[in-house]
């Protein structure tokens, strides 16, 4: 009865896009039967670059709010579509705009760097936006002695900082609940029942996984990386739905998910990148509704931060 309802809802969806010239952009951790109708799949940065160039009149997001956001900041005059809206994310709701306005004010003369995570009133606040695929390669762009804010993600910021050995980075104190919930215990002792696997993880990770791992990056770098890698398995410490992906495109290799602390939680799933369904992607392109709308202030200003960020190569 699933199966069926979902192959009408998919053949329903696929009619609605040709009627209305639409394109669904997907990030990886939406669930395989979302990610099989979409046509563009990939991480923040991808979907953010991408959603510049579609030739569509209508940009479906099955992805959570901030990265429809993006795609409306980035694409005013296109009528940007979020099935659920309801979809937060719990890094972007960490960093609360009027909060994260006193906390610029704190430090005057910082030049300030946020993840693409953010709700579109924190990237208005900013002076260059960067994903996890180049959160590094923005700081870098940035004088050594020019001092910096870094906000919403502390382990992605703390890692940066590592990796640069800048001391002048202050770090807003938010996380995401997904990447955070990783059990190093239960990690270790993967590595030790699968001492051939590579160990990959995102750098939204605890530093103590981060040290654990063989590759930190992007859901984008990390598929890259399993592609390129000699290694035939690997120990994933990201959220879960890139799986579908890893194991589409090397169907020859091995993915084992690292488990959460709380096993019975499912907490590597992010449940608001699963609250996209087929039935509200439908519903959504049947009303072409709930659309994303930003007063055109705060749209531009964030706009200029995520710009200053697609043109650092
Ligand atoms: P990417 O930048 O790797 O797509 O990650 C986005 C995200 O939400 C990670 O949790
Ligand atoms: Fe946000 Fe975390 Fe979900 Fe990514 S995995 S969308 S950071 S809550």
């Amino acid at each position: 009865m699933k199966v069926e309802n979902s192959a009408e809802l998919s053949r329903r969806i696929e009619e609605l896009k040709r009627e209305k010239n639409a394109v669904i952009l997907a990030h990886y951790y939406t669930t395989p039967e979302v990610q099989a109708v979409a046509d563009y799949l990939g991480d923040s940065l991808a979907l953010s670059v991408r959603a510049q160039s579609v030739d569509a009149d209508i940009i479906l997001f099955a992805g959570v709010h901030f990265m429809a956001e993006t795609a409306k900041v980035l694409c005013p005059e296109k009528k940007v579509l979020i099935p659920c809206p309801e979809a937060g994310c719990s890094l972007a709701e960490s960093c609360d705009a009027a909060e994260f306005a006193a906390f610029k004010a704190q430090h005057p003369g910082h030049t300030v760097v946020s993840y693409v995570n953010t709700t579109v009133g924190v990237k208005a606040l900013t002076d260059i936006c960067c994903t996890s695929s180049n959160a590094l390669k923005v700081v870098e762009s940035i004088p050594a002695d020019q001092p910096v804010i870094f906000a919403p993600d502390r382990n992605l910021g703390a890692y940066i900082q590592k990796l640069t050995g800048r001391q002048n980075m202050v770090l807003w104190n938010g996380a995401c609940h997904v990447h955070e919930e990783f059990s190093l215990e239960k990690l270790l002792k993967l590595k030790q029942e699968h001492p051939e696997a590579k160990v990959v993880a995102h750098p939204e990770c605890r530093a103590y996984i981060l040290e654990a791992a063989d590759y930190v990056g992007s859901t984008a770098g990390i598929l890259e990386y399993c592609g390129r890698s000699d290694a035939q398995a690997f120990i994933v410490v990201t959220e879960s739905g890139i799986l579908a992906e890893m194991k589409k495109r090397y169907p020859a290799k091995t993915f084992i998910p690292a488990p959460p602390d709380d096993e019975t939680c499912a907490c590597n799933n992010c449940r608001y990148m699963k609250m996209v369904t087929l039935e509200n992607i439908c519903a959504c392109l049947e009303r072409e509704a709930p659309e994303i709308v930003l007063d055109e202030e705060v749209r531009r200003s964030a706009e200029r931060s995520i710009l200053n960020m697609i043109a650092i190569k």
